[in-house]
């Protein structure tokens, strides 16, 4: 067969030899069994499947597992603990999400947006937070998060 395709999920790892085509989103839900990380579209135009890929925010569901061979995937799952993050408290306490199905890809976007700019500017945070989508419009609720996460 196939070499295998290995990379680690939270930080333990995986070794697959289905096809390297196979997305990243499905992966990580179907065979490690981690359902924090959502469907929204399929095409990369949503963000509710933001994961992170050494450290950086990534859309799981136009990924192939071939593209994160040796790589670290991080999900929500993976954040912390007991949802102890700071980003995730900053969420907690703003209480921003209505459905909830968008936010874990929100805030996978968001760390990597407050770890990009420690001090992000409105303009900021609207740039790069554009692309998460969230049909409830919590979108005041993410942005003050955001910059409570920040204080
Ligand atoms: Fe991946 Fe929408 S499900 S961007």
């Amino acid at each position: 067969g196939q070499k295998p395709i290995s990379f680690s999920v939270n930080g333990k790892p995986v070794s697959t030899e289905d096809a390297g085509d196979t997305p990243l989103l499905w992966f990580i839900r179907d065979n490690v069994g981690l359902t924090g990380t959502k469907f929204g579209c399929g095409i990369g135009m949503c963000g509710a499947c933001t994961v992170h890929v050494g450290g950086r925010a990534l859309r799981s569901c136009i990924t192939p597992i071939s593209a994160v061979d040796g790589g670290e995937v991080t999900t929500i799952e993976g954040l912390s603990s007991n949802a102890s993050h700071p980003v995730q408290k900053a969420w907690s306490e703003v209480q921003v999400p209505q459905c909830g199905y968008c936010q874990s890809g929100q805030i996978m976007q968001a760390v990597t947006l407050l770890s990009d700019f420690p001090e992000p500017t409105d303009e900021i945070i609207d740039s790069v937070m554009a692309g998460n989508l969230c049909r409830c419009m919590t979108y005041p609720r993410i942005r003050a998060a955001i910059k409570r996460a920040v204080t």
